[in-house]
């Protein structure tokens, strides 16, 4: 997927409007709440900084584990409101002929068909511009939202994606290219032997097809697949062309992408055929102590118990009820009965160190839970380099989230691009206009 050594660039944009960025400086002013105008805007900086795709995370739920009860979360903004983005593509796509749009599905809770349908009638609408990202939810009120009494196990929720995405890759692959030839003189309009059935009947799934949707002009979306487990770790090497990774330090990296290109070739890929974008979180400055200043003023901005309403989310379990010195490797036990994110908290203790205490943790999770730099162009161009470098030159960064839009964004594009543009890390100019074309450029 990433053919070239080019550093892709990539932007988490699903909580620019809220967790505690609604009221930090520079973020969401003068624009209506959630409507077009703001994200037609962000999109048109990005395609300065020429890159190569906005994301849209979801999980379509009203956070309830900390404390038990939704106050935390409506009171400072944090993870809510969540509107379905998968509308705003087509809107946003007007205001960059280039940029791609990564957006989630989850496949625990909607059915192969129905995402394989949606996401390439989106990608005709874009011209080629689309990536789904593939989930499998590990949030706990989201399970409840579709129905479920318990969240299904990590493991359940594994095994169905595996299918899942084997079947909406088929859906996918059910048309040819040249099943439509418009022969108007003969009266033909596509050719059947070109059209495939799947007869598809599995564990999970029983699906007819064919997809009655034509092959775009990236052939179908790319995939983005996010699981950092070692289950999600395969399911990336099987079906994903991107993979967001969110590890903390060098070896880490590294570590995790020979393990990836060890997967893919089991799999029978290339490590060539699943680029990674690394998640970096940026507050640029034109000099260090400015960039420290913004970020002073954003951690000042936090509620103090913000880290830990973060912590209890993102891993599923109420930090407000632990004991504020409890160490992180005693907290392990509870993350991982959760079954939720359990690959990012061991990452977290792998880095942080187990004596890391839970409050410590609470304090620095917002501004540091992935990596991050704040400081100058020279900086933030110099770590994304060594994180390129670890990495395998094979993918990218994508900005990870806690950054003001479109104050941070513009930041970033008006400090930062230009240093990497004059590194030769990044390019100065789109190379096509479908999604795949970038990235492989
Ligand atoms: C950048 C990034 C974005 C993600 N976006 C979502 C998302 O939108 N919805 C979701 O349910 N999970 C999301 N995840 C979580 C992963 O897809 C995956 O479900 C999670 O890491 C748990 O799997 P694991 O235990 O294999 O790591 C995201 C992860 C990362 C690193």
């Amino acid at each position: 997927m990433c053919l070239s050594e080019t550093l892709h660039l990539a932007a988490d944009i699903s909580f620019i409007h809220t967790d505690h960025l609604w009221k930090t400086p520079g973020s969401w002013q003068g624009y209506q709440y959630y409507g077009p105008d703001f994200y037609k805007e962000v999109t048109r900086i990005a395609h300065r900084g020429r890159f190569d795709m906005l994301f849209f995370g979801d999980a379509a739920e009203t956070p309830e584990i900390y404390g038990g009860n939704f106050d935390a979360a409506l009171r400072h903004g944090i993870r809510w409101p969540k509107h379905d983005m998968l509308p705003m593509i087509p809107v946003m796509a007007e205001a960059s002929p280039n940029i791609g749009f990564g957006t989630t599905m989850s496949t625990t809770y909607h059915h192969p068909f129905h995402v394989a349908r949606v996401f390439s009638s989106l990608d005709h609408i874009t011209g080629g511009r689309v990536g789904w990202n593939a989930v499998t939810s590990a949030y706990k009120n989201e399970a409840a939202n579709w129905g479920y009494d318990r969240m299904p196990s990590a493991a359940d929720r594994y095994d169905r994606a595996r299918e899942h995405m084997k079947v909406v890759t088929d859906l996918w692959a059910s048309v040819e290219p040249d099943a439509i030839v418009m022969d108007r003189e003969n009266g033909v309009f596509a050719d059947p032997s070109k059209v495939h059935l799947l007869n598809h009947r599995g564990k999970h799934f029983n699906v007819r097809g064919p997809l009655p949707v034509i092959p775009s002009r990236q052939g179908r979306p790319v995939i983005i697949q996010a699981g950092q487990s070692p289950d999600g770790m395969d399911l990336a090497a099987r079906y994903a062309d991107l993979q967001f990774v969110a590890r903390r330090s060098l070896d880490s990296i590294a570590a995790h992408r020979a393990e990836l290109d060890r997967l893919l070739v089991k799999h029978g890929r290339s490590p060539r055929d699943l680029g990674v974008l690394w998640l970096v979180r940026v507050q640029p400055g034109h000099t260090k102590a400015e960039a420290m200043e913004k970020e002073r003023r954003f951690l000042d901005s936090l509620p103090p118990n913000a880290g830990m309403i973060e912590l209890s989310f993102h891993f599923g379990i109420d930090f407000s009820v632990l004991r504020p010195d409890m160490r992180l490797s005693d907290a392990a036990e509870l993350v991982q009965a959760e079954q939720v994110h359990w690959g990012s908290f061991l990452e977290i203790i792998a880095t942080e160190g187990p004596e890391t205490t839970v409050e410590e943790m609470g304090r620095r999770f917002i501004g540091q839970r992935a990596a991050h730099v704040i400081g100058t162009a020279a900086e933030i161009a110099d770590r994304f380099e060594e994180i390129h470098e670890a990495g395998g030159r094979n993918g990218g960064i994508i900005l990870s989230k806690n950054f003001a839009a479109p104050g941070t964004l513009r930041d970033f594009i008006e400090i930062v691009v230009p240093e990497l543009q004059r590194r030769g890390l990044t390019r100065k100019e789109y190379a096509g206009t479908t999604l795949r074309e970038n990235l492989n450029t």
